[in-house]
């Protein structure tokens, strides 16, 4: 699983130096809303509930992973899979917003479970990620792929995935909650059979889970494992 390539190997030509440099919404948004999502986040309970959720996983996520949270917004599936026991040799957590990547950039510096380890904030965009081709081990996505095209999005995040690694995909629900929440948020949920069917075109094994209707992450969220092709 591991890779033996230098990190600056992995790391790829695109950033946001290449692109338009008028933000986007979501990342006007995001800048905007930076500095409350942790503590909304902890209110709601998402980070000790997904934390959970993928301890009861048992992911193959070993110590010599090279991972990516892409979408990492201030962190929550970050500091999740670290609470949940998992550490992974580097993590990569990606946004398009810099003010939440210095909001998770701080927190990672002071929680118990991500402060010893090599956690890389990176600002990028999704669409162009700018990692190498087949050079990651693991990616998780939580709440991200709403802000692009499901296809392109997907296909972006295959690219970067070596063959026969995992991807935690974690889509918003669609329902009456997240149709508030869509018009708060400024996103389009996709439905399952739009994630199912596209995700197929690049990954197999695309096993969707429910959380327990106990978890405050589900209310909002559903799950899918995939494995890239
Ligand atoms: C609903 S938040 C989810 C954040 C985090 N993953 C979580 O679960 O709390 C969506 C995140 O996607 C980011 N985002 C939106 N479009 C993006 C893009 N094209 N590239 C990278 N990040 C993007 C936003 O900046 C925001 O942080």
């Amino acid at each position: 699983m591991a890779s033996q390539k230098p990190l600056k190997s992995l790391l790829g030509s695109k950033n946001l130096k290449g692109q338009k440099k008028k933000k986007n919404e979501a990342q006007r948004f995001y800048d905007q809303i930076a500095d409350v999502q942790p503590f909304m986040q902890k209110i709601m309970g998402y980070r000790s509930s997904l934390a959970k959720y993928l301890r009861a996983l048992k992911l193959e996520l070993d110590e010599s992973a090279i991972a990516l949270d892409a979408g990492c917004g201030t962190g929550l599936a970050t500091f999740a899979l670290y609470s949940a026991g998992y550490c992974p040799k580097v993590m990569f957590t990606l946004d398009i917003s810099f003010n939440s990547l210095r909001v998770a950039r701080e927190d990672f510096h002071k929680d118990k479970h991500t402060k010893r380890n090599k956690i890389e904030p990176v600002q990028g965009n999704l669409l162009h990620l700018p990692f190498a081709d087949e050079s990651l081990d693991f990616i998780i996505t939580c709440g991200a792929l709403e802000y692009v095209p499901l296809d392109e999005g997907l296909g972006e995040l295959a690219r970067v995935l070596k063959p026969k690694s995992k991807m935690i995909l974690i889509p918003v629900l669609p329902s009456p909650v997240s149709a508030v929440l869509e018009v708060i948020y400024k996103f389009k949920a996709y439905s399952t059979k739009q994630i199912q069917e596209t995700a197929s075109r690049y990954f197999y094994k695309v096993e969707k889970r429910e959380f327990p209707v106990t978890e405050p992450i589900g209310w909002s969220k559903v799950l899918f494992i995939v494995e890239k092709r």
